[in-house]
């Protein structure tokens, strides 16, 4: 990697060996499976080991409208004639790139049928309706992600599907490294970073009990981007740790105690 390749690549620290683990499994064309709570690094991960591994990048967010067709393409009617548009998926098939799949679980079951070709061995990626079977480039490399915080019985991968990936969790990082990646990330001076990481530490292992999801490393980014601009910390705490993680005035209290033990104000 050259001075210049350095400078170009989107910012990720990494928390393990993630980034040799992705590289593997590029190299032996695997897809592969990331898992984790909001705001873990998934999506900013992605993007540094595409830009790293200098392939084209296609994110399709899913949902549970997005169906098969969605992802591989569908006929138009343009000026009275039918024509076939490739959709996001078949065309990181056909030229090659990693495709992102953020969410997966999200999407209609039908996708399913799609992807599993695309998944084992065979690689291919049959266009029902063009009756086209597509061989994947070597190039291509395919991504999904979920939140396993979000899981239920009836939006979980089939197993089927699971083990047809490499999979790998992204945590929330220690406190150092996180601390590392407000001041990467935002320029805030190594005590604020410190404070806050040692903050989204106490609020997570209070979170365990009370809240859907921890706050997360991008929340910690936006506390530390307002107190870098000059907001109150005890607004920093409100608006950025506080707010986005629940109603409930009872836990908001409990969370409001922490943060007050932890920045004094
Ligand atoms: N390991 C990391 N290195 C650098 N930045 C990070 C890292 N982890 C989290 N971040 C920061 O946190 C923000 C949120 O990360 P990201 O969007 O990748 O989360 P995500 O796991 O994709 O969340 P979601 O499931 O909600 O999509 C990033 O924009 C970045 O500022
Ligand atoms: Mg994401």
């Amino acid at each position: 990697m050259n001075d210049q390749s350095a400078v170009l690549l989107p910012y990720y620290q990494p928390q393990g060996n993630e980034c040799e683990l992705f590289e593997h499994a590029w190299k032996n064309q695997m897809p592969l499976l990331l898992k984790g709570p909001t705001g873990s690094g998934k999506t900013r991960f992605v993007q540094h080991m595409a830009a790293r591994l200098q392939l084209p990048l296609t994110t399709v967010a899913c949902h549970d409208d997005l169906s098969a067709a969605d992802l591989v393409g569908r006929h138009l009617i343009v000026d009275g004639n039918t024509v076939w548009q490739d959709g996001p998926l078949t065309r990181a098939v056909r030229q090659g790139g990693m495709c992102y799949l953020d969410e997966v679980v999200e999407a209609r079951k039908d996708t399913t049928v799609v992807l599993h070709p695309l998944t084992d061995d065979r690689r291919i990626l049959p266009i029902d309706r063009t009756g086209e079977i597509l061989q994947a480039k070597e190039r291509f490399m395919l991504v999904v992600s979920y939140n396993p915080g979000y899981q239920n019985l009836l939006k979980s991968l089939k197993p089927s599907t699971r083990q047809r990936f490499i999979a790998i969790t992204l945590g929330f990082p220690s406190a150092a490294l996180e601390a590392k990646i407000l001041e990467t990330e935002t320029g805030i001076d190594a005590p604020r970073a410190m404070q806050l990481a040692q903050l989204g530490q106490a609020l997570r292992r209070l979170a365990a009990h009370d809240l859907e999801e921890a706050a997360s490393t991008r929340l910690l980014v936006y506390a530390a981007r307002l107190w870098l601009t000059g907001c109150p910390v005890s607004t920093v705490v409100e608006a950025a740790l506080i707010e986005p993680l629940t109603d409930d005035p009872t836990t908001m209290n409990a969370l409001r105690e922490v943060a007050r033990a932890h920045l004094g104000h």
